[in-house]
């Protein structure tokens, strides 16, 4: 096998947040592993004035911060930070990359240009313009878009207008990181390694779906950012929704890139609508109060630094959506997301249908019904919840649960989502992100229920921090006859 492809990485935003928490770390674990050829270099790009050297420090920083005290090798870093420079790039100065094209001229040329564009997504456009100006998109070049993508869906197709007109679509890498995770990749595993589940994934067989995406973190300084943008364009536009198109696609027919957007595509498109009275009446939005995570006081999210006292951003998000196929027709997918929750938790549950008959007499009580559970943080694994004897003289049934603990069974380290997509970039494989089709039918998806949010005048509901939400939350399943399975039982 040939080893890894050569590259210059450029990365847009190259002090900011993304680069320093995310990108700089994981390009010291893909060095640290051997997956970075010898003379692949990453240059910085930012507004400010800096050296080559500050940059090298700044970065050594964020490594000693995000990476793993036992993976941080002081003599791996020092050749690690060696890879790294720096160039003071104004996204409007057609001069400045001029300077960029001179930079990344060598005689050797890399196997291919990767730019990185961590910024604003209002500079997508111009920044790619740009390169292609001084002829930095040739064949070998790839762009990589961070969300989000847009405010809406003009916005998101206006930037894939001009991106396209500079890029082709195959050298442009929409960047949605919860397809990188290792459980989301093992959704696919499961539902079309195994025999097993997939005769199951009917609405025959499934009641509902529960996806929920939880933090226990705020906002952190990030308030700019988050108060135009919201957990709706933060979260479910983007994340939550390639969760529900990796559970409900039908059967791909290759694992190319194609073949599999092609398939997520389809259940976007089947998304009923939801509109005015309607998304009103299947959605819940809230925002955090004052109140306790992790045993800490925490501020309410409009005392957070840098939010409006009266703001109606929304920090938290329940969708009861429908797929309107021959598969899904009926059964719900309830959406959930929110920051300053009861706990951190990333998972998807499969709630299937309880039996026909109970067959083990009144003593014995409702039968819960079967449960999957593909819990993607922490603790990555899947859990299937059966029903067995408990042991003794009479006829019991108890819930047991069939673990698959990744950790403990694979015993390797998971890679971070950014080592998988970065590498995957390089390689030059688009299935792990998002066609220009698919982003925008997620935004026409979305859009409408931003409208009917914002028409209806309503401020979001408040929800203690600490808790798992407002209790609207709970009454919109209750009112479809469901509830949520931590509610259910005592979760798993
Ligand atoms: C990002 C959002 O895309 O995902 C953040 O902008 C959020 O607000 C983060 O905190 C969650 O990602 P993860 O991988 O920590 O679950």
């Amino acid at each position: 096998m040939s080893g890894p492809e050569s590259f210059d990485m450029v990365i847009f935003g190259g002090l900011g947040d993304l680069a320093s928490r995310k990108l700089i770390p994981a390009l010291y674990y893909l060095h640290r592993d051997g997956q970075i050829a010898d003379d692949s270099r990453v240059i910085g790009i930012g507004r400010s004035a800096m050296q080559g050297e500050d940059f090298r420090s700044h970065a050594e920083q964020a490594c000693r911060r995000q990476v793993r005290e036992a993976d941080l090798d002081e003599d791996t870093l020092r050749a690690f930070l060696q890879r790294l420079d720096y160039l003071a790039v104004d996204a409007r100065s057609a001069e400045d990359f001029r300077a960029l094209a001179t930079l990344l001229r060598r005689p050797e040329g890399p196997e291919c240009r990767v730019y990185f564009l961590a910024t604003a997504p209002t500079l997508f456009a111009q920044i790619c313009e740009h390169l292609a100006a001084v002829g930095l998109n040739d064949a070998c070049s790839r762009v990589v878009l961070e969300k989000p993508l847009g405010t809406d869906h003009d916005s998101a197709a206006a930037i894939n207008r001009r991106v396209g007109a500079v890029f082709s679509e195959r050298q442009i890498f929409r960047i949605d990181h919860y397809l990188g995770k290792e459980t989301v990749q093992n959704l696919m595993a499961l539902r079309f390694g195994n025999a097993l589940f997939e005769p199951l994934w009917h609405r025959t067989n499934i009641r509902d779906v529960q996806i929920t995406l939880a933090e226990e973190v705020g906002i952190g300084g990030r308030a700019e950012y988050y108060e135009h943008t919201g957990a709706m364009r933060d979260m479910v536009q983007n994340h939550l929704l390639q969760l529900l198109c990796i559970v409900a696609m039908e059967p791909p027919t290759a694992t190319g890139a194609d073949a599999v957007r092609d398939e997520k595509l389809k259940v976007l498109r089947a998304l009923k609508p939801l509109r005015g009275a309607e998304a009103l009446a299947h959605t819940v939005r809230g925002q955090y109060r004052a109140g306790a995570v992790a045993g800490a006081a925490v501020p309410g999210y409009r005392e957070e630094e840098g939010v409006a006292g009266d703001s109606h951003t929304e920090t938290f998000v329940v969708i009861q959506s429908q797929i309107e196929t021959w598969r899904w027709a009926g059964v719900p997918f309830f959406l959930r997301t929110g920051k300053r929750l009861a706990t951190r938790r990333a998972e998807i549950v499969i709630n299937f249908h309880p039996v026909p008959l109970n067959l083990f007499g009144p003593e014995q009580g409702p039968i819960p019904a079967n449960r999957l559970v593909i819990r993607l943080q922490p603790d990555e694994g899947v859990h299937l919840h059966v029903l067995a004897k408990q042991p003794g003289p009479a006829m019991r049934l108890k819930p047991v649960t069939l673990n698959l603990d990744f950790a403990r069974t694979f015993k390797v380290r998971p890679l971070d989502a950014y080592e998988r997509l970065l590498t995957e970039v390089v390689r030059g494989n688009l299935t792990l992100f998002m066609r220009n089709d698919e982003l925008e039918a997620a935004w026409r998806w979305v859009d409408p229920i931003l409208a009917a949010w914002a028409d209806s005048g309503e401020a979001p509901k408040g929800y203690t921090a600490g808790s798992w939400g407002p209790s609207s939350a709970v009454s919109l399943l209750a009112r479809a006859g469901h509830a949520w399975h931590e509610d259910a039982d005592s979760g798993d």
